[in-house]
């Protein structure tokens, strides 16, 4: 089909998920749902895109911040044929018309394809699901003696037998431009809501002699809608353990697929393994042999082969090297980049700082603007003072460096090369080379010192 043209229906208040943000913009794997919608959309190349917006609409543009999308104001929600109307003088006059929903997220491209295959110039194509419990959903009236679609009727006007039909209207379909020209503005409101139908188009279509297709889709769970805080919950569910039988697949071994979350793109090597309970947003590559402890976070993060990230770490915007152990109990928080080898232990703070080849800060440590060099030993309890209470500055720890426990290097400062820093120092300049440096009062026991005691009463 060379014209298509797309439409998504989001106007909807959504009334019943109870909340103040626009129902469109709920998040579904941490993007808006309309943004899964306009994914699946655009993946079809069509000519043009029309969302039409109401509630809220214009905090959705705003989230959404896409300039090809034609945004198509409806004012007041008089039903689906009317918000398609509004899309009308901004659809082509030839070709055919995609009509998505905005709160129907999962839907996907095989079965989008599917059903444009079936369009022309003179059919009306519906994607409709033989479901088990239709309830909620318009029904599809077919002639019985030879099977063709005749009308869609809304649940809400349906006879007690059309009632019992299990074949639904997703209302998801495609439309020939050149009847929804004519039809469109045709339709009316009396029915038992008041409202204009799309799905009304459907007799007109049959009436004037035009085919009415169906296609089905691939996975029933694809034409969810969401009414409801608990449909999100539900879509997302579905949503995850999709994702983690396809990583699965793919060779990734996840060691519980209902308990990972993927909030964006984890792109895996071989031999990955992930155990439970991890939360992966952004973009997240992991490199072949990368193992990821229980209850991690990563956020943006490129981990390289050979990398174990042990069990409770939270990891954002950064980049680990080849054959690093981060964790437990590691936080690495943006621009923090570590180098082949390097070991980040437990209740270890690192923020915009690099740390070279085979350097190691193993416990209780932070270590903020700073530039570390290849073996480098960080003693546990070593703090970078950054901070003035206005400006940060950097700590540069020269290669070979040997920082002793419990150590504060106020910056900025320059720890030279070979440098050993006595422990329990606080290390105000910079250092020389290959010496040993310390700051602290030298040791003292007090002979005729007594400790407090209390009075016997
Ligand atoms: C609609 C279909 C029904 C189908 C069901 C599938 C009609 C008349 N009925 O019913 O056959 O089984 O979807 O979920 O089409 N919208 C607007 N403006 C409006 C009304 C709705 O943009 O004035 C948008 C909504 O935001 C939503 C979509 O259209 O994305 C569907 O609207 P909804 O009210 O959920 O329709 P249903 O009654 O569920
Ligand atoms: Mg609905």
């Amino acid at each position: 089909m060379t014209n298509l043209n797309i439409v998504i229906l989001a106007a909807g208040i959504g009334k019943r998920m109870q909340s103040s943000l626009p129902k469109v913009l709920h998040a579904l794997a941490g993007k808006p749902l309309l943004g899964h919608v306009l994914d699946a959309a655009k993946t079809l190349s069509p000519k043009k895109i029309c969302v039409v917006y109401g509630h809220g609409g214009e905090m959705v543009q705003k989230v959404i911040n896409d300039n090809e999308i034609i945004w198509v104001k409806q004012e007041v929600q008089l039903g689906t044929g009317h918000a398609l109307l509004q899309a009308l003088p901004y659809l082509d006059a030839e070709g055919v018309t995609l009509v998505l929903l905005g709160d129907v997220p999962l839907i996907k491209v095989d079965t989008l394809d599917r059903l444009i295959a079936k369009a022309t110039e003179n059919s009306f194509v519906l994607l409709t699901a033989e479901l088990d419990v239709p309830f909620g959903y318009g029904r599809i009236i077919r002639n019985q003696a030879t099977g063709a679609i005749q009308a869609i009727v809304e649940e809400k006007d349906a006879s007690n037998s059309q009632l019992a039909i299990r074949e639904i209207n997703t209302g998801i379909m495609v439309l020939p431009n050149s009847h929804l020209h004519n039809f469109l503005p045709r339709l009316q409101n009396k029915n038992s809501q008041s409202e204009y139908y799309l799905t009304d188009i459907v007799a007109m279509a049959v009436e004037a002699g035009l085919m009415v297709d169906a296609a089905h889709p691939v996975h029933n769970w694809e034409i969810l809608g969401v009414n409801s805080k608990a449909h999100l919950a539900k879509l997302e569910r579905i949503n995850q353990s999709e994702c983690a039988n396809n990583l699965l697949e793919q060779g990734v071994m996840i060691m519980d697929p209902s308990r990972i979350d993927v909030r964006g793109q984890l792109i895996c090597g071989r031999n990955v393994e992930i155990d439970v309970n991890c939360i992966f947003e952004g973009t997240v590559q992991l490199g072949d042999d990368v193992k990821i402890g229980a209850h991690c976070i990563l956020r943006n993060v490129s981990v390289s082969s050979g990398t174990t990230i042990f069990p409770y770490s939270l990891l954002e915007s950064a980049e680990i090297g080849k054959g690093c152990h981060v964790g437990p109990y590691s936080r690495i928080r943006p621009g923090t980049r570590l180098y082949d080898e390097a070991h980040i232990g437990n209740f270890v703070e690192v923020k915009n700082s690099n740390i070279g080849m085979g350097s190691k800060a193993n416990h209780l440590s932070y270590i903020g603007d700073a530039v570390i060099g290849t073996k480098v030993n960080i003693g546990a309890g070593t703090i970078t003072c950054n901070y003035d209470g206005a400006f940060k500055h950097q700590t540069i720890i020269e290669d070979d460096v040997f920082v002793g426990s419990d150590t504060q290097l106020v910056a900025p400062v320059r720890v030279a090369r070979g440098s050993t820093i006595g422990a329990g120092s606080t290390i105000t300049r910079d250092t020389p080379e290959e010496q040993l440096t310390l700051s602290r009062s030298r040791q003292v026991s007090i002979s005729s010192w007594k400790r407090p005691k209390k009075d016997k009463a």
